[in-house]
């Protein structure tokens, strides 16, 4: 089975599959058709981070494809006239990291994979080159950035129509520079890519337009397997990425929420969202101390112990309520999970950062170029896009990674997995896995009814709690009474989920972005 952003790229995961591939190779079919299909979310021009359970060895493994900074970055890149100016970080050239995914799902390819890179972007590339229907949530991004798309031939060309107006639900777009790009890498990718004409053009095109990654940035990339994190939860077992990515507060949450248990509570019941908007908001004050661990000391020892989770707990069950407000709310990312026959998962969450990443392309190689810098603190206290602050550990250092929220997990049950989930949507990745994985493990939801349910988020600061507007009104009426200030958004981000039972796949898809749940 795989779920994935897009119908389309499940299939062509699902394609894969019924080829004899296994998840890893449909896991990266699927990522490399989504960034062909959602290119405003993800593709060739980010990276990511991908989770893989081994059924054979029972083993778990964490690849970190993130995009790093450039070598001629640094903490003060964005500070003009003593002031730093967060839309540098945010669109244009100085904005764009080095990208990680084509490095990532070739290193995944080959450790784990059974079929070579040129087979697997045989349906993305087939996507890109005959076309493929632009889908509501893709117009509605084109929609929204048509100004900045109308400012870059290359997005310009692909995105808008010849009179310069977004495309309609259902046309058809074409990528053919993209096609030819993905085609041209071969079965020597990152060679292709890193190494050959592509670096040199990428190069070549920053060095034109004022950007810092060079050449020698992108044959210097290289992604890093990591040691995966895990904390037991009630019953279960959790695993997730570990720094850069946020599993790690998604692990901490669930530990405070195990301490407190929720399962007698009800998905939408007032004391269970006022319990969980409390842990969000230690969870993500622990989440200034994380970083690029190949930088930065992260605590995750500490972080994750017993002891410092039960006085977060503490300070969860006896902290005042509210302050001010702000909004956060954004489309880019996309995440994908795949469960094969053997019993192998996939979770990937993958990314350019914002709608259409810098907003520019290399129109020669159809590479939409990410924005993954502001990610990082673009100065103490100053806040990104996400209104996430900046912190110490993740200042901007020459080849450093940015933090990230995106936290896909796997869960265990008795050495058998039972769930996969993952999400976009910047910090509300974090509280959307959270409340997706409860939904599941304590209230025994359905994958489908677990990923509809109304959410909540909280992210300390700004200190606001975002409700759904889906939210029964009874329950936001109760949390306004407790004190809490609501900020309601129609939608907190998209997650992902299946659940994984004997001879039972059940996948869902978010409702909130659209996408696809398709199996063998
Ligand atoms: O890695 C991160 O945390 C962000 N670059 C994710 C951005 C995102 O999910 C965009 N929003 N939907």
């Amino acid at each position: 089975m795989v779920v994935a952003e897009n119908a389309l790229a499940a299939s062509a995961g699902v394609e894969i599959l019924s080829h004899g591939g296994n998840a890893i190779d449909a896991a990266a079919a699927t990522a490399l058709a989504v960034g062909v299909t959602n290119p405003a979310s993800c593709g060739i021009g980010g990276g990511g981070f991908m989770l893989i359970y081994l059924a054979r060895t029972h083993g778990f493994y964490a690849l970190d494809y993130r995009e790093r900074a450039p070598m001629a970055a640094s903490a003060t890149m964005y500070v003009r006239n003593g002031k730093t100016d967060e839309d540098l970080a945010r669109s244009g050239p100085l904005a764009v990291a080095v990208p990680g995914e084509i490095a990532g799902l070739d290193a995944a390819l080959r450790r784990f994979g059974t079929m070579k890179f040129s087979a697997v972007a045989a349906p993305a590339i087939r996507l890109a080159e005959q076309g493929f229907p632009a889908t509501p949530h893709l117009v509605e991004d084109i929609a929204h950035t048509a100004a900045q798309i109308a400012a870059d031939p290359g997005l310009k060309a692909t995105y808008l129509t010849p009179a310069g107006a977004p495309p309609k639900p259902g046309d058809i777009l074409h990528e053919k520079a993209l096609g030819a790009t993905l085609r041209s890498l071969g079965d020597e990718p990152v060679t292709r890519f890193y190494h050959g004409e592509i670096a040199r053009t990428l190069g070549a095109w920053m060095k034109a337009h004022g950007g810092l990654v060079t050449a020698e940035d992108l044959a210097q990339y290289r992604p890093v397997w990591r040691a995966p994190l895990y904390r037991a939860y009630r019953g279960y077992e959790v695993w997730t990425m570990p720094p850069p990515s946020s599993g790690g507060v998604v692990l901490e949450i669930l530990g405070m929420l195990a301490g407190a248990p929720v399962s007698g509570l009800g998905a939408d019941s007032p004391p269970y969202l006022a319990r969980l908007i409390e842990v969000l908001r230690q969870g993500f004050i622990d989440r200034d101390q994380y970083g690029d661990p190949d930088f930065v000391h992260v605590p995750i020892d500490l972080l994750l112990s017993q002891r410092h989770i039960d006085q977060a707990l503490q300070r969860a069950l006896h902290h005042g309520t509210p302050a001010h407000l702000a909004p956060a709310a954004d489309h880019g990312t996309s995440n994908l999970l795949v469960v094969d026959k053997a019993g192998n998962v996939v979770a990937i969450t993958t990314t350019i950062n914002t709608i259409f990443g810098a907003k520019m392309t290399v129109a020669s190689l159809g590479l939409v170029l990410n924005d993954e810098m502001d990610d990082f603190a673009a100065g103490p206290g100053v806040p990104n896009v996400f209104k996430l602050e900046g912190a110490v550990a993740n200042e901007i250092a020459p080849g450093k990674r940015p933090l990230s929220s995106m936290s896909p997990i796997i869960v265990m049950r008795s050495g058998h997995p039972v769930l996969t989930a993952g999400a976009s949507g910047g910090p509300t990745i974090i509280s959307g896995v959270v409340q997706v994985a409860v939904n599941v493990l304590d209230f025994h939801l359905s994958a489908g009814a677990a990923v509809d349910e109304p959410r909540v988020h909280e992210q300390a600061a700004p200190d606001v709690v975002f409700v759904e507007a889906a939210m029964p009104a009874a329950t936001r009426q109760a949390l306004a009474q407790m004190g809490y200030r609501l900020k309601e958004v129609h939608s907190l981000g998209a997650v992902g989920a299946i659940t994984i039972a004997p001879g039972n796949l059940d996948g869902a898809f978010d409702p909130r972005k659209g996408g696809g749940a398709a199996g063998l």
